[in-house]
């Protein structure tokens, strides 16, 4: 009797432990939350879903979060039905669940590559559309989509991801532009009229259909200096001639950083990006928060935990511009760096574990200069790939030292692009402007004294 009775016992203790982490738990609503904490200096938002504003989920999500931000469900994708119909009906029943919360709600995305039906960009063999007709989509799409949330949505991402990662020549942000089907499409129009315009289209269709919305271009990677100073200078241009044109409000008004960061993200460069965009007059928002650490145990949640401490101390000094810090998730089991392509499942980025119980990270944003001073900075990030490519990095990103100018600059490059010897495919470009800064230390020489001279 005695061994049945333990028998079943082992059973159901088995049992609870294949239970899902977060069902039946109780998430901790007596810690301070954090919109409460930033109310003086910026708002504190989440993405969500179904999935992450639902019974426990949905009580710590309220509890910390004043700004929300739909992770899927306002991407044109989500929106349309098989008939190339708008369909909100989905929106409109998670937002008016919620609607109770009074939440500030920022729109995402209006344009972006991924997550969107092809038929607004190409025909169906895949060539691009004509300029026309991808203009005629886009403007349809815009007006009806930030028509219908005019009054409800208090910023939009207008635009997501249309920089590239690796921009070889910084002279011309456009031609950092990733060449998305929006860019083809608009490309292929008549004499003079580049793939860069569907940005400028784009937001202007988003200024006349919600007038009162903030307009942002939302990436990822902007604490890279390199990329960074391409939306930087894009903003400057666009801005400028809308202004121009005698316009009371700049028509870019916002960055999105996005912020999926790791271990090895330098708080220094965020806040340099962030003081760049302040210089632009547009205000900035961290709009997709998380930090990638590997699942090592303790240590390195603790460095996790640092890091976003560090973060925070940056967004705190920098609370004149920064009018929001948005999580990409709440809690570590509805993450999605647990889908497969992402790296998951396992994955552990934010500040509350699958559990819903609070980590250190939590602990580290609610009081990063508190959380510093007993744990202490953390020392950088050393790897021995890290340390291999440092110099590399140095040279990429140092705006003086860059080999991409050097080989532009050069006769050989001019020689090997003309005989097809050089490929002016990015990587192969700035593969040539390695080889030949390491092969030619007075290409240095020439360079600087280029500069100097003003060629
Ligand atoms: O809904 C299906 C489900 O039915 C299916 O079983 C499952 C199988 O993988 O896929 C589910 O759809 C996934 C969807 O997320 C919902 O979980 C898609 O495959 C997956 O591609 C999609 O990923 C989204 C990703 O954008 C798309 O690129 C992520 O949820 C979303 O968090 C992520 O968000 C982006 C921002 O919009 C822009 N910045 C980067 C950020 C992270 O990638």
């Amino acid at each position: 009797m005695k061994h049945r009775f333990l028998s079943i016992l082992l059973v159901i203790v088995v049992l609870l432990g294949f239970l899902p982490l977060g069902a039946g738990a109780a998430p901790d609503l007596g810690l301070p939350g954090l919109a409460g904490i930033y109310r003086d200096y910026f708002m504190i938002g989440g993405c969500f879903g179904a999935d992450k504003i639902a019974g426990e989920r949905g009580q710590l999500f309220f509890h910390h979060y004043n700004a929300m931000t739909a992770e899927n469900a306002m991407k044109p994708a989500s929106l349309y039905n098989a008939g190339r119909e708008l369909d909100f009906s989905a929106i409109d029943g998670l937002l008016a669940g919620v609607a109770g919360y009074g939440n500030t709600l920022h729109g995402h995305t209006l344009v972006w590559h991924e997550q969107t039906p092809a038929w607004m960009t190409q025909n169906k063999d895949g060539s691009p559309l004509a300029r026309e007709e991808a203009q005629r989509n886009m403007a349809a799409h815009i007006g009806a989509v930030a028509g219908h949330f005019a009054g409800q949505v208090y910023s939009w991402d207008v635009l997501n991801e249309a920089m590239e990662d690796l921009i070889v020549d910084r002279s011309d942000w456009r031609v950092a532009l990733r060449k998305t089907a929006w860019y083809n499409a608009f490309a292929n129009g008549g004499p003079g009229e580049g793939g860069d315009g569907h940005i400028d289209f784009a937001f202007r269709q988003a200024r006349a259909a919600d007038p009162g919305a903030i307009l942002y271009y939302n990436d990822y990677g902007l604490d890279k200096p390199r990329k960074a100073r391409a939306v930087a200078t894009m903003a400057a241009e666009l801005n400028g001639a809308w202004l121009a044109e005698g316009n009371a409000r700049p028509l870019i008004e916002g960055i999105g950083m996005q912020g999926h960061y790791s271990l090895s993200t330098s708080a220094a460069d965020v806040e340099k990006s962030i003081q760049l965009f302040a210089e632009l007059g547009v205000r900035v928002s961290i709009s997709e928060l998380d930090i990638n650490a590997k699942p090592g145990g303790p240590d390195e949640m603790l460095k996790q935990a640092v890091k976003y401490a560090e973060l925070f101390v940056v967004f705190m000094r920098h609370s004149d511009v920064v009018e929001r810090v948005s999580f990409w998730g709440l809690d570590d089991g509805t993450s999605w760096l647990n889908l497969p392509q992402f790296g998951g499942p396992g994955a552990e980025p934010l500040l509350f574990d699958a559990g819903l119980n609070a980590k250190q990270a939590y602990y580290a944003a609610a009081d990063p200069e508190g959380f510093l001073q007993a744990h202490g900075a953390a020392p950088p990030r050393q790897t021995w790939l890290g340390c291999l490519l440092r110099p590399f990095r140095f040279l990429y990103e140092n705006d003086d030292l860059y080999g991409g100018d050097i080989f532009k600059y050069s006769r050989a490059a001019a020689v090997w692009l003309a005989k097809g010897l050089a490929s002016s495919n990015k990587y192969a470009r700035c593969g040539y402007s390695l080889l030949y800064y390491l092969l030619w230390p007075g290409a240095r020489a020439v360079h600087w004294a280029r500069g100097i001279l003003g060629k």
